[in-house]
């Protein structure tokens, strides 16, 4: 019975984490996606995809830093099609983070504090 239980625990954490993970790309760790080619062949040439997917931020974020890499590094101009499909590719998979934290607990919540100020 146990063992059971066991097992079938197993099998809903390995599903659930299967269903959860996503596919990147050996060599790059770009997460394989539609467009993730395009990004590797317009995106690797000067520094590692690693730069790419250690950043995030929203289409907006992204696309300033384009223009960035266009004004001051020397990357190429881009048709609309490779950009937009470039963009789609970084805001869904590298799009804006949510905050890490979680917000702070209300003061009503809090232990008593042990450390009282005196005033
Ligand atoms: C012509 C060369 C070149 C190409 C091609 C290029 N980059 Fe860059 N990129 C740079 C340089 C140079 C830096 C600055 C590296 C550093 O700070 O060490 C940079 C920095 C970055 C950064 C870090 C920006 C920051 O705020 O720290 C990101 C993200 C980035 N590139 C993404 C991309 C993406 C996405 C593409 C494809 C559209 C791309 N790069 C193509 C030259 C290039």
């Amino acid at each position: 019975m146990k063992k059971g239980l066991l097992v079938c625990f197993s099998v809903l954490l390995f599903s659930s984490l299967h269903s959860t993970a996503q596919e990147t790309d050996s060599s790059t760790g770009l997460i394989v996606a539609e467009g993730w080619e395009t990004v590797r062949a317009t995106c690797t040439e000067c520094h590692s995809a690693q730069l790419i997917t250690s950043n995030s931020g929203s289409r907006a974020v992204w696309k300033s830093r384009i223009l960035w890499m266009q004004d001051t590094q020397g990357l190429q101009q881009l048709t609309q099609d490779t950009e937009d499909t470039i963009l789609s590719y970084l805001a869904d998979h590298y799009g804006q983070k949510e905050a890490s934290r979680r917000a702070a607990l209300p003061a009503a919540l809090m232990p008593a504090n042990p450390y009282p100020t005196q005033d």
